[in-house]
């Protein structure tokens, strides 16, 4: 199979990374967490007390370095902020809170959507994010769109969180998967938009067993 670029958009917590990291898995191919990116900026805005100093933090971005590390220890990518390893932090809910802001200021977007251009330019990857089918390539080969009930996305969500040991309750994430639906979709900027190519999958009923079966129909077409 000639190497593609598979786009996978949503909303959050619908799975998103756990699928695009099976079917990179599965192809031998990147995967690339565009969130993960969108995360370590506003991190970095965080430690700066930058997220509403638009201005400043904007005058800042050529300062902002960040890469993806390969620890082949825990066989996965971690997302690195100026040299520093922060795949934890970035996932706490005080950096999700303040991701939407930091996300619709058209300037970080620049950026970050010219690096993931950059990092798809050879293909092979599985690219998940809120436009990636939409903005940053266009013209991917397999688009998919995810979506699941919120309900189903508000357990996950818990289910993960507190695995990791942060004390938050179901209302808290209810709120904030709510509201960052609303300002993903309602943002001037690449607002998350279904790409009229894309393939929906909506998993809040579906095994990842199940979804690898839906993935391997899907890519019968490239074969
Ligand atoms: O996928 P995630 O929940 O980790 O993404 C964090 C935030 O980043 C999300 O609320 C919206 C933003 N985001 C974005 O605007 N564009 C992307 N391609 C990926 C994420």
């Amino acid at each position: 199979m000639e190497k593609i670029i598979i786009a996978i958009d949503g909303y959050s917590s619908c799975g998103k990374s756990t699928f695009a990291k099976a079917v990179a898995a599965k192809l031998g191919y990147i995967f690339i967490d565009t969130g993960a990116m969108y995360r370590a900026v506003t991190l970095y805005a965080m430690r700066g007390g930058m997220v509403e100093d638009r201005e400043r933090l904007v005058a800042a971005l050529p300062e902002v370095r960040i890469e993806f590390r390969f620890d082949p220890a825990a066989g996965r990518s971690d997302v690195y902020l100026n040299g520093e390893n922060v795949e934890t932090e970035i996932r706490r809910i005080d950096v999700s809170e303040r991701v939407s802001t930091v996300s619709s200021i058209p300037e970080v977007r620049a950026k970050l959507v010219a690096m993931q251009q950059e990092m798809g330019r050879a293909k092979g990857v599985v690219m998940d994010g809120r436009d990636i089918g939409t903005v940053v390539f266009p013209g991917a080969e397999l688009k998919i769109f995810m979506t699941a009930d919120p309900e189903v996305r508000a357990e996950r969500r818990y289910r993960e969180l507190t695995a990791k040991g942060e004390r938050v309750s179901m209302e808290e994430i209810e709120r904030n998967i709510r509201e960052r639906d609303r300002q993903d979709e309602t943002r001037a900027v690449s607002p998350l938009r279904r790409a009229a190519d894309a393939v929906v999958l909506d998993n809040s009923r579906m095994t990842v067993a199940e979804q690898m079966a839906w993935i391997d129909r899907q890519l019968e077409r490239f074969a």
